[in-house]
């Protein structure tokens, strides 16, 4: 296109009154043009043929029309809630399993747990007979009572005892006193069938227990402790 620009131009003349009174004519002269170099220092594109693409297939029906009301504005924002709330529950969820797991690891394992508690067959243990166990790491003494005893123990007032119980808050069952053989003055394990009330007897310093188990004489301050248990079934007892 430039070179068929250089290659004609055309000048026109124009009216005009001159001195001699003489009307110049309008006529057009064809002058020719002079061959030019033409050099090109730059390449402008007008970019007019590049295809735009039709986004009309994604977008909303209420933005395609420009003089529409937007009235979704509530639903996107009940779509945000939703993301929100469900990201809010999923992180919840997941934190709670960590602690869970994290908490669990720190608990006893299951062989540990079934140290914790002791079952033992009182049909082995003879009558008058307080038979020792170990249990977490402590004696435990089992005694089958005599019928005896038991009216003994049961006679007992409480206003003669140091460490106050009757016999009847210290057992379950009056055949059965399931005691932990730790002396309550300095934890000394006391003989059983001993001392001047024929229960418990601790040597290291002379502490007296009857067949309750309580103190009658001696240092020690309490009663032997009585330890959670339970009859499950008739002939066994679990302790722990
Ligand atoms: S430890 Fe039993 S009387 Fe001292």
């Amino acid at each position: 296109m430039i070179g068929n620009l250089a290659k004609l131009s055309y000048v026109r003349g124009v009216s005009q009154t001159v001195a001699s009174g003489i009307k110049a004519a309008a006529v057009p002269v064809k002058v020719e043009a002079k061959p030019t170099v033409a050099v090109a220092t730059q390449v402008r594109l007008a970019h007019t043929d590049i295809h735009v693409p039709d986004f009309s297939d994604y977008r909303r029906d209420q933005v395609k029309r420009p003089n529409a009301k937007n009235d979704s504005a509530d639903d996107r924002a009940a779509f945000t809630y939703l993301m929100v709330g469900g990201a809010t529950v999923t992180t919840a969820y997941v934190a709670k399993a960590m602690v869970s797991s994290f908490i669990s690891s720190m608990s006893a394992s299951a062989d540990v747990l079934a140290m914790a508690k002791i079952e033992i067959k009182l049909s082995d243990i003879p009558e008058g007979k307080s038979v020792t166990f170990k249990w977490r790491g402590k004696p435990l003494f089992v005694r089958h009572r005599t019928p005896t005893e038991i009216a003994a123990e049961e006679s007992v007032s409480t206003a003669a005892l140091r460490d106050p119980q009757t016999d009847g808050e210290r057992v379950k069952d009056p055949k059965w006193l399931v005691v932990i053989g730790v002396c309550t003055h300095l934890g000394c394990v006391p003989i059983a069938n001993a001392g001047d009330f024929g229960g418990y007897y601790c040597p290291c310093h002379g502490s007296h227990y009857d067949a309750s188990g309580r103190i009658r004489k001696g240092p020690a301050p309490l009663n032997l402790e009585v330890p959670f248990y339970e009859f499950p079934e008739e002939g066994l007892v679990v302790v722990g």
